[in-house]
Parts: C-alpha cells; structure tokens; sequence
C-alpha cells in the first residue's frame, strides 16, 4: 500500500530529526536530571519536547491521521493512528545512560502496521513494515535460533505499577527454565533486541501501548510470538506483554502463565 509506505518513510525521517533533538538536550552523566513524577518514574523537558516536535510535523504531514503520545495523550482519532513515546527508557536518557530510543508506531484500527525505533546513541534505527519486513539500520532482521530455554536469555521489564511478588514471581518462572534474566530500562529497544534475535524473550506485567506500538510490527515482521496485547486492554490502556522467538515461545509462555497469540 504506498499510502502506508510513505508514512513510513515521513516517520523515519521525523523520528530522526527528533532523535537528534533529544542528543541535543541529553543531561550528561550523573545523578538524575528532570523530576519525578513517583517512584522510580521520570519525566524530562526532553520528553515533552520530542513529543511536542513529533506531534506537530506529523499533524501537518498527514492531518487527518490520529494522535496519541505518552505525554499528551489522544490528541486526535482516526483509522490510521499514530503512537508515540518521545524517549523511551527515561530513566536511562535522565542518568546519561546510552539505553533509550524515540518511538514511533502506526496502527490501522488496532493492526500493528508499521513503527520507527530509534536509538541515537546506540546509532541504531529500526523500521518495519506489515508484509515487508523489519529491519536494523537497514538490515533484514529475525528472531533468534536459540531452541533450549537453559540457553536463552530473557529480559524482564519493571515499573512502579509492578508489586515486587509479581515481578519476582516471574522472575523466579524464568531462571527456573535455566535462562539468563536481564533488565535495561527500555520496553521498546528490548523487543526490538527480540525482533533481531539478541535477546530471545521479554515479559513486561504492566506495559502501555506507547511502549510497544513500534515494535510490535517488528515482532510480527521478524517472525516472534507474541502475547495478544492489544486485545487484553492494550489499546485503551496497560497490558501484558510477552515476546519471544518462535522455539521457546511456547516453553516460556508455560512457564511465567502468559498466554501467547
Ligand atoms: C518505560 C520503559 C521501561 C518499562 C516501563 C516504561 P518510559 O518507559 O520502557 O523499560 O519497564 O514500563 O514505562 O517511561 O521510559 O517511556
């Protein structure tokens, strides 16, 4: 559909500019810059800065598409909706950290059709599109080989909404299966890892769209499994979400009691 590769195109190239927006504004390293919106959750001028950035190129780009940022909410419905989360991995972007990226997804009612992923100081950029592939910087990406849960390695998202119990709860399913737990600050940039086969899973209890909306049609494009987000609360509101390569998917599922797609 050219409607929807040119959109993408337009995402890539205003999700760069916005990246290279937050590099600018990047608080250098040390203790955290920005406030606190409640524990452990941070809110930067950067954020609402690349969402502000963001909102205003598509809406002159594609006026009658729909809106929906971290920061501002539904600004606009529409068929074709625009998700974005300005700096994803806040907590790493306000220590200096390398970690975070800007995301931006495209859903067509509640398809996951296509999403920019881009992490400047990574150097990384990653794009897909429904029925055309996902790639890195360029590059056709896929889902990892790894078959043997005790050789896999799964990473675990964490935020104030999760009660310790239920974190560990899972946490305790995963080293159980023999696979090695990692945690690093960003939902997005940790299922795009799943999307080119560096990390073979990841589970996040509470998660929202914005987070995700991106690399779900990576997920899709790079041959992951993935839980039914958007059809357990995910396009209204926050939901679960469980991400793996395709040989360990059913394995790991059983193991932390989230059901796949
Ligand atoms: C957060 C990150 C984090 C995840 C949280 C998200 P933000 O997003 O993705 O890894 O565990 O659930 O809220 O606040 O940095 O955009």
């Amino acid at each position: 559909n050219p409607a929807i590769a040119c959109r993408l195109e337009a995402a890539r190239a205003v999700v760069h500019d916005a990246a290279c927006l937050a590099m600018s504004m990047r608080p250098p390293p040390g203790g955290p810059a920005g406030k606190q919106k409640a524990a452990q959750d941070w809110l930067t001028e950067t954020d609402g800065a690349v969402e502000a950035f963001i909102a205003e190129r598509m809406k002159a780009l594609f006026p009658d598409d729909g809106f929906q940022g971290e920061e501002g909410g539904v600004a606009r419905a529409g068929q074709l909706r625009w998700v974005v989360d300005p700096i994803d991995g806040t907590s790493n972007y306000a220590r200096g950290r390398s970690r975070w990226c800007v995301s931006l997804g495209l859903l067509d009612g509640d398809d996951p059709i296509a999403g920019v992923i881009e992490a400047p100081a990574l150097g990384e950029v990653y794009t897909a599109l429904r029925g055309h592939g996902a790639f890195l910087n360029g590059k056709r990406i896929q889902a990892s080989p790894v078959t043997d849960p005790a050789s896999a390695m799964i990473e675990m998202g964490w935020s104030n909404r999760v009660p310790k119990p239920v974190f560990m709860e899972k946490i305790d399913a995963i080293m159980d299966l023999g696979a090695m737990p990692r945690s690093g600050g960003s939902g997005a940039l940790a299922l795009a890892d799943v999307a080119c086969g560096r990390l073979d899973g990841y589970i996040e209890i509470v998660i929202n769209l914005w987070d995700v909306a991106a690399a779900l049609p990576l997920l899709a494009e790079a041959g992951a499994r993935v839980s039914p987000f958007l059809r357990t609360g995910g396009l209204t509101g926050p939901a679960t979400i469980l991400a793996a390569n395709p040989h360990i998917a059913d394995a790991l599922s059983k193991a932390v009691s989230i059901p796949l797609e």
